[in-house]
């Protein structure tokens, strides 16, 4: 697609994220100042998709990390105490797109809404369908949505005595960071993971163990509005075979033979269009990216849980395949607009796959080892590298300063071609201690992609 061969656009972006900014900021008809909160692979992919983008003339990234200074200015700026507001107005910003889970938690969607910036983030009230999972079983359940039947604790002792002899799913309700997910094969480890400090210290919610594969399905939700964007498929588990444990994601896929493209809009309609329209009846509508993580069971597909924003690492598959001005998209996700804006200009998705592979540094998802120099070989144009947990070393290059540290994401014609290009590419980045997955989008095989 000619919009992703678009060397001579991001030259012009930089030339003029280099210049001086007021020159360009401000003025009517210069096009969009976009502003992006995070700092990982996620939101490198956001930013990296906004500079392909004819309407939009700065990006803006805090925290961001140092590799995105090639294309985005990157910003240590705090985000509480009235600063992020006075950024928005001293370098007027015209779009946000916040990714952090934390953050959407907070309720930065609230504050920022608040100053009248455009803002791509769900409110407080309405991102609760990730940062509480008692609240999303209970919408799930009242909208009719199917999902695995649940029982809800106010602590971990009441559902310590809740327990059966049996397989069950104990969760932490709110945010873990990974950690307040155990899928316990009996009561001994079901116990055991009562105990653990990310599901001891609140609510719990103990769950149906179901069975079937995964898919990530991410919608545009602007209230009643729903649109699904390319399905994906993310890999948790830190070994291959899907074994160890949970992470962030070693990598992901889209498409995915798991949830063709053709079914994604169906089903967003099927099981996500009955939440956002109770959440609109409840006067909290859901305004920003909706992520359902769903299994296909023997019974069909079922919900397993939602996040209020862009996969990690989904995000870095999915936005590349996303045709159009995905500013002027996003800005019309957050004024709500949608509707409107895809009649004028229907979406459009590549028919190429993507691949990603999360390059890691020792010790993740543990206590990874920090500090190692990275040497990056030659890579081909089309193979990117997303950086999320490096930072630069005082002699010029990038040294690792996260878990995951740079993700690879290639590109093919099918899912088997983007995989054996990024599996080369991924020996040519190298540094004491660094890991991947070799099995990533390895159940794949050769699917042609349906428009
Ligand atoms: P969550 O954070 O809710 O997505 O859970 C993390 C992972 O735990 C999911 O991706 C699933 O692999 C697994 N999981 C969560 N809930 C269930 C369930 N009810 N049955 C089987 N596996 C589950
Ligand atoms: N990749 C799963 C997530 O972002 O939660």
């Amino acid at each position: 697609m000619k919009w992703l061969n678009d060397g001579e656009r991001m030259r012009k972006l930089i030339a003029a994220q280099r210049a001086n900014r007021s020159a360009v900021r401000g003025q009517t008809g210069a096009g969009l100042n976009a502003l992006v909160l995070g700092g990982g692979g996620r939101e490198y992919a956001i930013a990296w998709r906004l500079a392909r983008c004819d309407s939009v003339t700065t990006i803006d990234v805090i925290p961001g990390n140092p590799a995105m200074s090639l294309f985005a200015r990157t910003l240590d700026i705090p985000i509480e105490g009235g600063r992020l507001e006075q950024h928005l107005a001293a370098s007027f910003i015209d779009l946000v797109i916040v990714g952090p889970d934390e953050l959407i938690a907070s309720g930065i969607g609230d504050v920022l809404r608040r100053t009248g910036v455009t803002v791509v983030c769900p409110s407080r009230e309405a991102a609760k369908l990730e940062w509480s999972k008692s609240f999303a079983k209970q919408v799930l359940r009242e909208a009719g949505v199917p999902t695995a039947s649940f029982r809800t604790f106010p602590d971990a002792g009441a559902a310590r005595a809740g327990l059966n002899e049996g397989p069950v799913v104990v969760k932490a309700d709110g945010l873990a960071a990974g950690k307040g997910v155990v899928v316990a094969r009996d009561r001994a480890e079901a116990d055991a993971a009562l105990s653990r400090s990310a599901i001891a210290s609140g609510p719990v919610v103990l769950e149906e163990v179901l069975a079937g594969e995964e898919a990530s399905l991410h919608a545009l939700v602007d209230g009643e509005t729903v649109v699904a964007l390319p399905p994906a498929r993310d890999h948790k588990r830190v070994g291959d075979g899907d074994t160890g444990p949970n992470t962030g994601g070693m990598g992901a896929c889209s498409p995915t033979c798991v949830l063709p493209d053709a079914e994604a809009q169906p089903l967003a309609e099927r099981l996500i269009g009955p939440v956002a329209r109770l959440l609109a009846e409840r006067g909290t509508p859901y305004r920003g990216v909706l992520f359902a993580g769903l299994m296909k069971t023997a019974d069909g597909w079922k919900v397993i849980e939602f996040n209020a924003r862009f996969g990690d690492p989904e995000a870095q598959v999915i936005l590349p395949r996303i045709g159009g001005d995905f500013a002027r998209l996003m800005q019309a996700l957050g004024d709500g607009h949608l509707a409107a804006h895809l009649r004028a200009r229907p979406l459009r998705f590549s028919q190429r796959a993507y691949v990603d592979l999360a390059l890691c540094a020792e010790g993740y998802p543990g206590q990874p080892r920090l500090g190692d120099p990275i040497t990056i070989g030659d890579l081909p144009d089309d193979v990117w590298t997303f950086h999320a947990g490096t930072r630069r070393s005082p002699q010029g290059g990038f040294v690792t300063a996260g878990g995951r540290v740079l993700h690879l994401v290639a590109q093919g014609d099918t899912p088997a071609h983007a995989r054996d290009r990024a599996y080369v590419a991924a020996e040519r980045i190298t540094w004491p201690g660094r890991f991947y997955r070799s099995d990533i989008a390895a159940s794949e095989g050769q699917v042609r992609i349906t428009p």
